[in-house]
């Protein structure tokens, strides 16, 4: 107890001495968070703007074209490469993805037209076919890729007419 009691006095002292400074981080803080919400949420709404398909285009054009001539044009691209199972882990994959994405377009190290899916970039796509699909897909195997079987859900086999013999390429 009076450890505790002394602890609170050490903090208070030390209030009363850096009164100022303190003042001052917590104006700061408060500007950022501000600032930061009126990016996010005001005019500029940062984030809807970079959640549209519009935005995910500027680099992955060829995905955006196929995409436009898909059944799931009316679907968002986030739909399928977001998880959207809940709100934490939806903005978690989207810093995480959105951050190696820009890290990877702006140094050079790869391009948005010519790239694969990650492990983890295919097991967030399965789980966002079974999410929209429930209840068609609820009495086959939910392991099994879906799009093994269907196939021209890839950008690159969309609105293309293919042979059995190009199917296998
Ligand atoms: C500034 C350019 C840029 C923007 C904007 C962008 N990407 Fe990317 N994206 C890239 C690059 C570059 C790669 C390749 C990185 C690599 O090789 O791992 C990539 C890879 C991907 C991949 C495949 C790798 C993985 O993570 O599974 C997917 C899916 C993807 N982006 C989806 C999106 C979506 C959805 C959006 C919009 C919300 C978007 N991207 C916006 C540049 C961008
Ligand atoms: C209906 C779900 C769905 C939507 C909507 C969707 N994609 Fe995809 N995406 C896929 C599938 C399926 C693959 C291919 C997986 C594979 O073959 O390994 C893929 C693969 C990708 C890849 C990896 C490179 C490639 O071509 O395989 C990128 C990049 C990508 N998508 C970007 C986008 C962008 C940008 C949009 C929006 C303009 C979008 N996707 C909309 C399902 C979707
Ligand atoms: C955000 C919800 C959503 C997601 C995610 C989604 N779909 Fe769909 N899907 C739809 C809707 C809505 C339609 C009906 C489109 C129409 O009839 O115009 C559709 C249509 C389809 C069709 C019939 C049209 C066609 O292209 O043959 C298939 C098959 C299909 N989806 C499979 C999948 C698979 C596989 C995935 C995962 C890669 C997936 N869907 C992801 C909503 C979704
Ligand atoms: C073993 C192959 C196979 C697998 C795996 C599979 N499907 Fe299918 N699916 C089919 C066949 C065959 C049809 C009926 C023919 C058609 O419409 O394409 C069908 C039909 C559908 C349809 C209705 C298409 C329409 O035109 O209305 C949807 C949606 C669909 N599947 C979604 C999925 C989803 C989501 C998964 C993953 C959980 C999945 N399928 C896994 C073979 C498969």
């Amino acid at each position: 107890m009076t450890d505790l009691k002394e602890l609170r006095a050490k903090a208070r002292n030390f209030a009363v001495e850096h009164r100022t400074l303190l003042l001052k981080a917590g104006a700061a803080c408060a500007v950022c968070a501000l600032g930061g919400a009126f990016l996010l949420f005001g005019p500029p709404r940062m984030i809807e703007l970079t959640e549209s398909p519009q935005f995910c285009a500027l680099c992955h054009s060829n995905q955006n074209g196929d995409w436009l001539h898909s059944a799931h044009r009316r679907e968002k691209c986030i739909d399928c490469h977001l998880p959207n199972d809940n709100f934490a882990d939806h903005y978690m994959w989207k810093s995480i993805d959105g951050g190696k994405d820009v890290f990877f377009h702006f140094s050079g190290l790869g391009d948005g037209n010519d790239t694969q899916l990650t492990p983890h970039g295919k097991k967030v796509l399965q789980a966002n076919c079974i999410r929209c699909h429930v209840d068609l897909v609820s009495h086959i195997n939910n392991k099994r890729s879906c799009i093994d079987c269907h196939r021209t859900l890839s950008h690159r086999r969309t609105a293309l007419t293919l042979t059995k013999e190009e199917m296998k390429k």
